[in-house]
């Protein structure tokens, strides 16, 4: 099947690298109009520059079908040596990033009136991997999945479904620097695991493609883990 999304218009942040990147391609490949944007085009954490895009979307498209929100950024330390200021920039990076599109785009997701957002909380919104500085970025995620099950209650009125999406580690451009600054990273991500390797870019965007697609009409306020079992025991 190569048309599940046809006619759909769709949002991806975060789209130049990684699951951005992935949901990006096999969504034009399941037929949806993909509208791709990174820091290229704009600053997903600068409200104005939100706000231009999505009146610039108005106009061309007139709606949105599908937002997906995976343009983020964090700072992994240890508590010690994690400034207030690195801990706000982490939270806006990954909560507030997701707070500005999802309003900015709301009008345009109600005209949709059958629309679908799909955001990305993370395995560590649920444990703490051992060896890996990620306080920050598991408040962050913890909130992304919280907010998003409120943004489900808040949309469903209006035909707007949300989801998250958690991933275990996925091999992207922010996760290779953990695997080469730590030589005993992989091997602990993978005695997490039940499916004993790293995870793909292609394996959240199967995911991301169902939830975005009319199969999934049922489907509002859950996270789906992709994570080769990592949390399920
Ligand atoms: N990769 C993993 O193992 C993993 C695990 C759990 C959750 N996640 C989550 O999945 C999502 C995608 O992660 P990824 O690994 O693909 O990340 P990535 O760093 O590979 O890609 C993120 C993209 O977002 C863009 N971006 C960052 N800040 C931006 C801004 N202000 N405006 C516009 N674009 C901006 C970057 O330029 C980059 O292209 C994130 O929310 C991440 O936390 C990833």
């Amino acid at each position: 099947m190569a048309d599940r999304l046809s006619g759909k218009i769709a949002l991806v942040t975060g789209s130049a690298n990684g699951i951005g990147k992935g949901c990006a391609t096999m969504f034009a490949a399941q037929g949806a109009t993909v509208i791709g944007i990174d820091l290229a085009q704009c600053d997903m954490t600068d409200e104005a520059a939100v706000g231009a895009l999505m009146a610039d979307i108005a106009v061309e498209h007139g709606r949105i079908d599908v937002l997906v929100n995976a343009a983020a950024f964090a700072i992994f330390k240890w508590i010690e040596e994690l400034s207030y200021a690195e801990w706000r920039s982490t939270l806006t990076g990954e909560l507030d990033i997701v707070f500005l599109a999802t309003r900015a785009a709301w009008p345009l997701l109600k005209v949709s009136g059958a629309a679908s957002i799909i955001n990305f909380a993370s395995a560590n919104a649920y444990h703490a991997l051992e060896g890996s500085p990620a306080l920050a970025h598991c408040a962050g995620k913890g909130g992304v999945l919280a907010m998003t099950r409120q943004l489900a209650m808040e949309g469903a009125p209006h035909g707007i479904r949300a989801n998250t999406i958690s991933p275990g580690f996925i091999e992207t451009a922010a996760t290779t620097t953990h695997v080469n600054s730590d030589p005993g990273f992989k091997a602990r991500v993978l005695a997490k695991n039940m499916v004993k390797r790293l995870g793909q870019p292609v394996d959240i965007a199967h995911c991301a493609t169902w939830l975005a697609s009319d199969e999934s009409t049922y489907v509002t306020g859950a996270d789906i883990s992709v994570d080769g079992g990592a949390t399920a025991w």
